[in-house]
């Protein structure tokens, strides 16, 4: 959704193509069926001229260059499931079979090394009827954090492109004019494992600085301060270091476990992937000890749970840490009253039997103790409120409150 509105935005003419009807009707007017910054007012902007969701594939054989950006969710092993892949590979190729100039099939998704090679090339010539010198492949991951993608598409730190050929290389390259990035050329294999070692990196510094934190905790050392001096070699950077309540979202989760099963699969074992997601699975729980250290038992107590997006400015809900802590406080008896300016809709898909307040306000009113799981500024005004609560315990998952009687869960 965001590479189709900033790809109109560079001035070139987009179809999406998207099998689910309900979303095309949202885009085509003018509505993005996911929230992100500064796509709506992208989509005001383009569909009617340059931009437009459809659901067949049909104009893809009147196009220069297709972009495949399909989900690739974790299968029940933790390995990438290629099959939506597979499929729009299949659909691009038949429909590429009328092509008769040059067309470049590129990948976007997250997808292991090989892929691109493997899977979407062959299925892309066996079902075009094999014309290879029509067809170009390349590989182009994207790093778009979600809540900043339209940003960070506009102003990206790299651009890298893998590719079958320099002719298609070229091609795709051309589609980013007008942006200010040097370009990576690598080849097919290099460009899809750059996405997951990018991600595994930036997932290892978040348990990192969890460990540390967990560590700094016991010895009442503020790993924030700590992680301040750390981060200023220039080695390292100051980014990614924020301890917490761990990582969630669409990504870190799932690439970092595709990345260890890849490695079993080849006979490796990845005990340093593995420990970043045990550090992950491990750190929202900490927060439900720490509550029952300050409250005791949590029976029947009232529990405010402000966040529920896995980070700020995002609906997105996917591998929050606030899922397996407000299930862990419900296994042990607590009554939860949620609140989170953009999710709650999102949550209440996978967690329905809580309930859903309108504000922080109205989550905090009584309650027992809070929990702070997502890093929403709005949370950071937040004081007075607290003390609608019965005590005011308030224990952080997010270093973002300003109030100085909040206890961290690694500061
Ligand atoms: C990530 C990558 O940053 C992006 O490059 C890639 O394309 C997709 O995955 P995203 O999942 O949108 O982006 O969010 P990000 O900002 O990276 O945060 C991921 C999770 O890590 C969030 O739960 C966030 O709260 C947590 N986080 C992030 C920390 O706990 N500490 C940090 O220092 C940074």
């Amino acid at each position: 959704m965001v590479s189709s509105a900033c790809f109109a935005e560079l001035g070139h003419s987009v179809d999406i193509i998207e099998i689910d009807e309900r979303k095309v009707e949202a885009i085509n007017s003018g509505k993005p069926p996911i929230y992100e910054k500064g796509l709506e007012e992208l989509l005001s902007k383009h569909v009617g001229s340059n931009l437009r969701a459809i659901t067949g594939y049909d104009n893809v054989r009147n196009t220069d260059l297709s972009f495949i950006c399909v989900g690739t969710p974790s299968g029940p092993d933790g390995s990438a499931d290629l099959s939506m892949v597979e499929t729009a590979s299949r659909s691009i190729g038949e429909s590429l079979k009328e092509r008769v100039g040059y067309h470049v099939v590129v990948v976007k998704s997250t997808v292991p090394p090989g892929t691109t090679q493997n899977l979407v090339m062959s299925t892309v010539l066996m079902n075009s009827g094999g014309i290879r010198e029509k067809l170009g492949f390349a590989m182009n991951p994207e790093f778009l954090r979600e809540g900043l993608a339209v940003h960070d598409f506009m102003h990206p730190d790299r651009i890298v492109i893998g590719s079958s050929e320099a002719k298609a290389r070229d091609l795709v390259e051309s589609a980013y004019n007008g942006l200010n990035a040097p370009i990576v050329r690598v080849g097919l294999s290099a460009a899809e494992m750059t996405k997951y070692a990018s991600n595994a990196l930036l997932a290892t510094k978040i348990s990192f600085s969890n460990e540390i934190g967990n560590i700094c905790k016991k010895m009442c050392i503020d790993v924030y301060e700590v992680m301040r001096g750390v981060g200023m070699d220039h080695r390292i950077s100051p980014h990614f270091l924020n301890a917490g309540a761990g990582f969630g979202g669409s990504c870190f989760p799932k690439d970092v476990m595709a990345m260890i099963r890849l490695g079993e699969m080849l006979g490796e074992d990845p005990v340093l992937l593995k420990s970043v997601i045990e550090v992950n699975e491990r750190q929202p729980l900490r927060m439900v000890e720490l509550l029952e250290n300050r409250i005791g038992s949590l029976f029947g107590k009232e529990i405010a749970v402000l966040g529920l997006a896995f980070k700020n400015d995002t609906d997105d809900v996917r591998d929050s840490r606030a899922v397996p802590v407000i299930k862990e406080l419900k296994s042990k008896g607590a009554r939860i009253r949620a609140y989170d300016p953009l999710a709650a809709s999102n949550m209440r898909g996978i967690i329905p039997d809580i309930e859903y307040c309108e504000s922080a306000a109205g989550a905090l009113k009584k309650a027992d103790a809070c929990l702070i799981m997502t890093e929403w500024p709005e949370f950071g005004q937040l004081d007075e409120e607290f003390d609608l609560m019965r005590s005011r315990v308030i224990i952080e998952g997010r270093n973002i409150l300003l109030c100085e009687d909040a206890e961290g869960i690694c500061w």
